[in-house]
């Protein structure tokens, strides 16, 4: 039986793997990371990641051929192949702070299949990283490899979007693989392609050099960020002059070189990879001697940035300039719906301006969990302080308790839940102060509608 190892059970590792179990009944998956709790997660009832569709594949495959475990060592020495799916967050401190990815845990993950692999595995990197790391693999692991066995590096980044993750890994546009272009490389890679092979059609499995490979993916998430940049620096534009941007949008999408997809106007993009697979792509410019090309990246997030703030200062302008002590109903903290994680998410940054200038925050989101907000805001850089948190925010069970009270709601996520047919938006105004004020950040509301029942609304990307 054909063995895979998976180190880190988060969203890329989890769902990635637990996906390939449940295709091929065959291999067996073994899932492993050093956070008790997380693996506990996984093997309880309630899975640690929010997914649509994923219990059903877990609960399936789980205790047949999908294991969860904490006994990383022993996952590796019974592996053939090891997926690195570790995390890559944005250094904080010392060399390209700000901007560099920390490979210290790839590093870790990597010395340890070196000390405990007894036989020969193909090592392949599942972590978004900084173009080159296999080549910092490769010479961890071989020269560690005193024992004659081999390491076969590949390169094989995961495009799922989080939400959507089992549709994406179930019909990818593409599955990217790269590998050394030497028959040993070649031949490790034929080992991957034949387990995608088993439901993905053949001509998506697309092959390459691993340089390539590992850049292509930084440079879809850049492509990807750079859309939706520019279409929330034309939603600026638009609020200025009385365009319409679901218009502008839908009249360029239309050119089909353009394309109707991530043309969506918002509060900001959020999650776990575009800022800082853009910072990396900044910093690697830099290192490379390409100031041009490293401000040309760094503007993507400088616009999403400006995004945030321009939102946020649209809502206290409109408030008569002050929002001191206004309750403000704040639906969604996640970066996007159909999804609990909150990393980099746009509510955060809006909470903590609002906070700034002491407004009362009512916080409900369906999915993130009252304990993950507070955390959020007062993580280091966020730039408000538990004290802060404590006196301005509190957290809500329902949209409709949210709501009571209110001076103005924020659409900060687009959850369907908060939709016009959802949501009892007639029962909601009458429980709020008046003027009642609604900011529709994600462009989700029939602003004519909620003006007729009295509202007053901002959207963005629109005039009033
Ligand atoms: C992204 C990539 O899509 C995926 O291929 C990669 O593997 C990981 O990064 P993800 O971060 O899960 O996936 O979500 P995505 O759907 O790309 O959305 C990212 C952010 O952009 C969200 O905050 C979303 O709300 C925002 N967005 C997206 C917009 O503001 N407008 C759009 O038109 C599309
Ligand atoms: P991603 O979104 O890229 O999947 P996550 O942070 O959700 O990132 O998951 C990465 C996981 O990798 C975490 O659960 C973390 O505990 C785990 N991890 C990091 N380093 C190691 C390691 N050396 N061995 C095992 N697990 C690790």
């Amino acid at each position: 039986m054909l063995k895979i190892c998976c180190i880190g059970a988060g969203y890329v590792g989890g769902p990635s793997c637990a996906v390939i179990a449940f295709k091929c009944h065959d291999i067996k998956v073994t899932i492993v990371d050093l956070n008790q709790a997380r693996i506990d997660a996984w093997n309880s009832d309630r899975l640690p990641i929010y997914e649509p569709g994923l219990d059903e594949i877990v609960f399936a495959r789980r205790g047949k051929n999908l294991f969860f475990s904490t006994d990383v060592d022993e996952a590796i020495r019974e592996a053939d192949l090891i997926f690195v799916s570790v995390n890559t967050p944005t250094k904080k401190s010392g060399m390209g702070a700000g901007m560099a990815a920390d490979l210290a845990y790839i590093e870790t993950a990597t010395r340890r299949i070196a000390q405990v692999a007894t036989t020969s595995k193909i090592v392949i990197e599942k972590s978004t990283v900084p173009c080159r790391t296999a080549q910092s693999m490769r010479t961890i692991l071989e020269a560690n490899s005193t024992k004659g066995i081999r390491f076969d590096i590949l390169s094989n980044p995961e495009f799922l979007a989080e939400g959507t993750a089992i549709q994406d890994l179930f019909h990818p546009d593409r599955v990217l693989m790269g590998c050394l272009q030497t028959p040993e490389g070649l031949a490790a890679q034929q080992k991957l392609v034949d387990i995608y092979s088993r439901w993905i059609p053949r001509e998506r499995v697309i092959t390459m050099n691993l340089w390539s490979s590992e850049l292509s993916k930084l440079a879809a998430n850049a492509l990807l960020a750079q859309r939706i940049s520019s279409i929330n620096a034309l939603s600026a534009i638009c609020e200025a002059t009385g365009a319409d941007v679901d218009e502008v949008a839908y009249a360029c999408g239309t050119d089909s070189r353009i394309g109707p997809k991530f043309l969506k106007a918002s509060v900001g993009f959020g999650g776990s990879c575009f800022q800082k697979d853009i910072l990396n792509l900044v910093y690697l410019s830099e290192q490379l001697f390409l100031p041009e090309v490293a401000a040309y990246w760094k503007s993507v997030v400088t616009m999403n940035e400006y995004q945030k703030m321009r939102f946020t200062h649209r809502i206290v302008r409109t408030l008569f300039n002050t929002v001191t002590n206004k309750r403000i109903a704040l639906l969604g903290f996640a970066f996007k719906k159909d999804t609990g994680d909150t990393r980099e998410s746009a509510a955060i940054t809006m909470c903590s301006y609002l906070i700034q200038e002491h407004a009362q925050l009512a916080v409900y989101d369906p999915k993130v969990p009252p304990k993950q907000i507070i955390a959020d805001l007062i993580e280091p850089g966020v730039g408000t302080n538990e004290v802060e948190v404590k006196k301005h925010v509190s957290i809500c069970s329902s949209a409709y308790e949210a709501c009571v009270d209110a001076d103005a709601i924020v659409i900060c996520t687009e959850w369907d839940e908060f939709k016009m047919g959802a949501l009892d938006y007639q029962r909601i105004y009458a429980s709020m102060n008046k003027p009642a004020f609604i900011f529709d950040g994600r462009l989700i509301l029939d602003a004519p509608k909620l003006r007729e029942i009295g509202f007053k609304v901002e959207t963005i990307g629109k005039s009033t």
